[in-house]
């Protein structure tokens, strides 16, 4: 069992630090796809407050299907261009979203969620699966926190290499 618990006074910046310190160590030399899904759903759910959803969308023959997170049960499949993860896998762009209510097709897995990110993770110019944080509250993310998940998707995307 690893221990990665943070200490909840750390400022943004340091959590992102050793969210990715985290990561990096428990993705290092495993190349298998859904284990470290899995793993950073988790180390997610630990580091970050104030989220009801972390997960991953894979993307399996033109749509996006559920992968390991942690939370409530979700929708399994999301066309391509539907709601906000089909949306960042169609545009192969990060969407930080406010206020779901706002979005054109925002998917409503849970009611609770309020606000919303999704990051694509891109293996040699293909989506190859989204990452998708849900919050209880409005405007629950930031600019550090659209950076700190690209830069997550960055360290996993090798990890889809076939
Ligand atoms: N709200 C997402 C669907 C996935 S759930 O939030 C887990 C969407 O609009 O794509």
């Amino acid at each position: 069992m690893f221990d990665f618990k943070p200490d909840d006074s750390l400022e943004k910046a340091e959590l992102y630090r050793q969210l990715l310190a985290a990561a990096g160590a428990l993705i290092e030399g495993e190349d298998d796809a859904i284990a470290n899904m899995a793993n950073v759903a988790s180390l997610i759910a630990e580091f970050l407050p104030g989220l009801n959803w972390a997960g991953f969308y894979r993307m399996v023959e033109g749509e996006l299907v559920l992968g390991p997170f942690i939370g409530r049960p979700a929708c399994i499949r999301i066309p391509l261009g539907q709601g906000v993860c089909g949306t960042a896998a169609r545009d192969r762009a990060t969407q930080l979203v406010p206020d779901v209510h706002s979005f054109p097709g925002h998917i409503a897995c849970d009611a609770v969620s309020r606000s919303e990110l999704v990051v694509p993770i891109i293996l040699d110019g293909e989506v190859v699966a989204v990452l998708d944080l849900d919050s209880p509250h409005s405007d629950h993310f930031d600019t550090d926190d659209s950076e700190g998940m690209e830069r997550l998707a960055a360290l996993l995307a090798p990890s889809f290499a076939a």
